[in-house]
């Protein structure tokens, strides 16, 4: 056998690790020959004749024992992140964790490595080099990225589950966009020249405004695509450039329905329970964080038309009982939202809206209730400085038999931050919650 021979797949059937391990089916192979083939996680040769191996082939690892004569050869060509293919035969250990391991007859290089792999990065590397070196993070499974990425892509399932389960019909909204739907300043703009086909374009923000023109389509639409916002401020644990927005749109829906909706999603796609939920209006809020001020000794005082900055969301949260993980807050004044939303018949300076926040977190849904009717819109839009022409379509919507509706976005890599770190990993930002972020500009791939 050479070490560098091409490779055929054995006779014996390869096997996922993890049909192995998980299974604890390995126990039906004792004393049999296996094939297995993935990538060295570790590899340890405690002496001349003795060498120990950790194979991690992506589903599960195992750990397998080169023996003998053969370990000579084979300690200058293993290292970690060498692909190899492995044939041996399987026995119980208690010192593996597994419980198991295989004593290996034959070893074949895949792919072959080198020694440069373990020095790109290690636990304590800065941030920077973490982002330049995560296609090679994501990987080696002790880092835990790829952990968090299968939470995402099983979160993702569940979601498409859930929307079919109740009758929801889910489109594909474009990227590419001629009109703004949250404010200018985190607007990416498209660098085509001159332009697209006459106008400036942009990267889209939300895919609201598409979901709306489906309603009459569909009565409830949802999908699940990038939004881009050019923040300035993406070094924090929860800014992207370039996230992915679940969004849904409802036709005949107030805010109650609303909510009600946005809680019985939350709860089927992320275990939470109804009882972990709270609810309070913007007004109130500012109440109860005056109030805690003043506990403080403290003379400050938050009056009506300040924005909830990050540290006041979670000092709110801290004011609720550590069982609420989840706040909805409504009725935010209207000079803070977007011009779509539908003012508070009660009170119109605040709108019909609610942001869900999420402890730790913060917000990681914007909801509201659409400004259903023609001519206080376009009032707004004009107050905005938006062109209407390039939202003929929106606008077209109130024209032709206009509804009553509500709809939301909910930034999925802030949910998985807080689904990552409730199963226990370690999850410093949104960034390691999407498989390569867009965000400083400093670090992509
Ligand atoms: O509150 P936002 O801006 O709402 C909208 O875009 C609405 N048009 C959505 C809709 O009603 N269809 O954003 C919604 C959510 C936020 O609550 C947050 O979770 C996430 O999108 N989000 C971001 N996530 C990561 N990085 C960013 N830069 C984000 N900006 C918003």
């Amino acid at each position: 056998m050479t070490y560098f021979e091409c490779f055929v797949m054995d006779d014996t059937a390869h096997v996922d690790l993890s049909t192995l391990v998980d299974l604890g089916a390995l126990s039906k192979y004792i004393g049999q020959e296996v094939s297995v083939a993935g990538w060295i996680t570790r590899q340890h040769a405690p002496g001349s004749k003795l060498m120990f191996i950790d194979l991690f082939d992506g589903t599960g690892s195992i750990q397998l024992v080169i023996k003998g004569a053969m370990v000579k050869p084979y300690r200058k060509l293993l290292f970690e992140q060498t692909c190899v293919s492995a044939r041996g035969q399987v026995e119980a250990d208690s010192r593996s964790l597994s419980g198991f391991c295989m004593q290996l007859e034959r070893v074949q290089i895949v792919g072959p490595g080198s020694g440069e792999f373990t020095k790109l990065f290690n636990s304590d590397s800065d941030s920077l080099t973490k982002m330049q070196q995560r296609h090679n993070l994501i990987r080696d499974p002790t880092t835990g990225q790829a952990q968090i990425l299968r939470l995402r892509a099983s979160l993702e399932g569940r979601i498409y589950r859930w929307f079919e389960e109740q009758g929801w019909i889910k489109v594909s909204p474009p990227a590419i966009v001629t009109g703004q739907c949250e404010g200018g300043a985190t607007l990416f703009p498209l660098a085509i020249k001159p332009d697209y086909f006459g106008k400036p374009a942009y990267l889209t923000q939300s895919s609201q405004f598409y979901l709306e023109t489906v309603v009459p389509a569909f009565k409830r639409v949802w999908c699940l695509e990038k939004s881009f916002r050019a923040e300035p401020h993406c070094d924090t644990p929860r800014h992207l450039c370039e996230y992915t927005h679940l969004e849904g749109e409802l036709g005949f829906c107030d805010l109650v329905g609303l909510m009600e909706h946005l809680t019985s999603l939350v709860c089927a796609i992320a275990d939470f329970k109804p009882d972990q939920f709270a609810q309070v209006t913007y007004r109130q809020a500012l109440e109860l964080l005056n109030r805690d001020q003043r506990e403080q000794g403290t003379d400050v005082e938050y009056s009506f038309g300040l924005d909830l900055t990050d540290s006041m969301e979670r000092r709110l949260m801290e004011l609720y009982p550590d069982k609420v993980q989840l706040l909805f807050v409504t009725h935010y004044p209207k000079a803070l939202k977007s011009f779509y939303m539908k003012p508070d018949p009660a009170d119109p300076e605040q709108v019909l809206c609610c942001d869900l926040l999420l402890r730790g977190v913060g917000e990681v849904v914007g909801a509201s209730v659409r400004e259903d009717q023609l001519e206080p819109l376009i009032e707004r839009m004009k107050a905005e400085g938006l062109d209407l022409d390039s939202y003929a379509y929106y606008l077209d919507l109130r024209r032709f038999g206009s509804c009553p509706h509500a709809g939301y976005g909910l930034g999925l890599e802030r949910l998985i931050k807080y689904l990552g770190e409730r199963a226990g990993l370690t999850v410093r930002s949104v960034r390691e919650c999407c498989l390569y972020p867009r965000s400083t500009g400093r670090a992509y791939q």
